[in-house]
């Protein structure tokens, strides 16, 4: 449960995109951040297995367990008191319903997630399914997919081929269709994501996927600009206008995000 009077739930995020309102994510894997980006005015933190990356210093999100992400989701949620708290289900935690169901509750229960979050296309469709009967709230992850790297061969565009572009669609539908609340989408063609969530009665959030999703998410340290390494094309880091005032920089995401500043031409793919 929520600890603030007007929690973030999903009936606030269907409203948002039924008034053509933005919304605001960022990743957060800790107490602290969790209440500052909150206090920002984010409505979505997302307990990524981008933690993997950024938080253990791993190659890919490939390692992350289960336990890990039901640690970090637990401090988020103590940190947190109105925004909805999204987990991500990581590599192998959902390859049928059972295990997968096994797990969301973990992430429910133990570390106190609202949501949970799988990558996948029609093959997860079972799991949404099975999930979303037994009351779990639901993203469903399209586009990139981080856990599939070793098989993608890299961190590329997808949905750029006609076929492709159709496919996903479909997939998407099938996702809301099966019991999805949410569709994410990332690093997708902007005009794709735009089609698709104009098509969904259920909102859309794009990370590298545009403007016109309902609503936006970077990965917190992308945006700090503190990321080790080559920050993605599509990550704007809002740190280096904000003088150094973490506050003032999340200020300035949120603000941008939902005035439809952020992502601009720059930081759109096409
Ligand atoms: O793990 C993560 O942070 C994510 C975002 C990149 C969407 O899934």
């Amino acid at each position: 449960m929520s600890k603030a009077n007007n929690p973030v739930t999903i009936q606030t995020l269907r409203k948002m995109k039924q008034a053509g309102e933005r919304f605001a994510v960022l990743t957060a894997y800790d107490a602290g951040f969790a209440a500052l980006i909150e206090e920002a005015g984010v409505e979505v933190l997302l307990v990524g297995d981008s933690l993997g990356m950024v938080i253990q210093g791993q190659q890919t999100t490939v390692p992350v367990s289960v336990d890990n992400m039901v640690y970090h989701t637990r401090c988020v949620s103590r940190g947190a008191q109105r925004a909805l708290v999204m987990a991500d289900m990581p590599f192998m935690s959902f390859p049928v319903p059972e295990r997968a169901l096994d797990n969301a509750a973990r992430l429910m229960q133990e570390g106190g997630a609202h949501m949970v979050k799988l990558e996948g296309g029609g093959h997860v469709l079972e799991v949404i399914y099975h999930l979303a009967r037994q009351g779990i709230p639901i993203c469903g992850h399209l586009g990139l997919q981080p856990q599939s790297v070793h098989k993608l061969g890299g961190y590329r565009v997808q949905g750029r081929d006609p076929d492709a572009a159709e496919a996903m669609l479909a997939d998407a539908i099938a996702m809301q269709e099966a019991g999805a609340d949410i569709v994410l989408m990332e690093c997708v063609p902007a005009e794709l994501a735009a089609r698709i969530t104009e098509r969904l009665s259920v909102p859309t959030i794009g990370i590298g996927a545009g403007a016109q999703c309902d609503g936006q998410v970077l990965v917190l340290y992308d945006m700090l600009g503190i990321t080790p390494g080559q920050r993605p094309r599509f990550a704007r880091d809002f740190m280096a206008d904000a003088g150094g005032d973490i506050r003032a920089a999340v200020r300035a995401y949120v603000e941008a995000v939902k005035s439809g500043a952020f992502p601009d031409a720059e930081h759109t793919l096409a």
